[in-house]
């Protein structure tokens, strides 16, 4: 059995926090366990959680049409969230819930090592920098460990907020020019600190 599947084994078994009662599916996430990009969103919705797959609903839908203005389908890059779990009638992720969770996500990432983590809303921005606000931080890039880290709007967010949607789209197109360019991001090393972002 391979890293990934006995990773996605154990996923599949945890009842380490009260979601695993009322799931349908769990939901590790998909792609290339050597992609460059991963995208990390927030928790499993309805759609997620009959399918065990991750954006497979309308914000799903959203995030592929994002992902091919620059030139990508989503089998090309990995796609995943903080919380492999539905949480009841789509409410916010508890704590408890994302301490539980956190060590999947890590897990992923020692596997995947991407090049690049795309935050996708605030609870996703919130584990890989936490003190940073999404009104500032969206659309910048710093680099962690060699992993640049690029914050983005939740895709669902421009679903209920059109305003959003043209800054979603603009801030995606800022991912190419940022793997081309990867030496430029600076490296972060006070991860507790609210930083001044690098690039853009
Ligand atoms: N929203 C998320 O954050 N993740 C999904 O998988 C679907 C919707």
């Amino acid at each position: 059995m391979s890293a990934f599947s006995e990773l996605y084994s154990e996923i599949a078994q945890c009842t380490d926090c009260g979601l695993a009662r009322t799931r349908t599916r769990v939901v590790p996430g998909e792609g290339p366990e050597d992609a460059d990009i991963l995208f990390v969103g927030e928790a499993p919705g309805w759609h997620e959680d009959q399918q065990g797959r991750p954006f497979v609903g309308p914000a799903g839908h959203f995030l592929e049409e994002l992902l091919h203005s620059i030139g990508l389908r989503r089998d090309q890059v990995y796609i995943a969230n903080v919380i492999k779990c539905r949480p009841p009638t789509n409410r916010d992720p508890l704590p408890s819930e994302l301490m539980a969770c956190r060590k999947w996500l890590d897990q992923q990432i020692e596997l995947i090592q991407p090049r690049m983590i795309v935050t996708l809303g605030r609870y996703s921005l919130a584990q890989f920098s936490p003190g940073l606000t999404m009104g500032k931080a969206h659309g910048t890039a710093r680099k962690k460990d060699g992993t640049i880290l690029f914050a983005m709007y939740h895709p669902a967010a421009a679903l209920h907020q059109q305003s959003l949607r043209k800054t979603i789209q603009e801030d995606m197109l800022k991912i190419p020019l940022l793997l081309t360019q990867a030496e430029q991001v600076e490296e972060v090393k006070e991860e507790d600190k609210p930083q001044q972002l690098s690039m853009f």
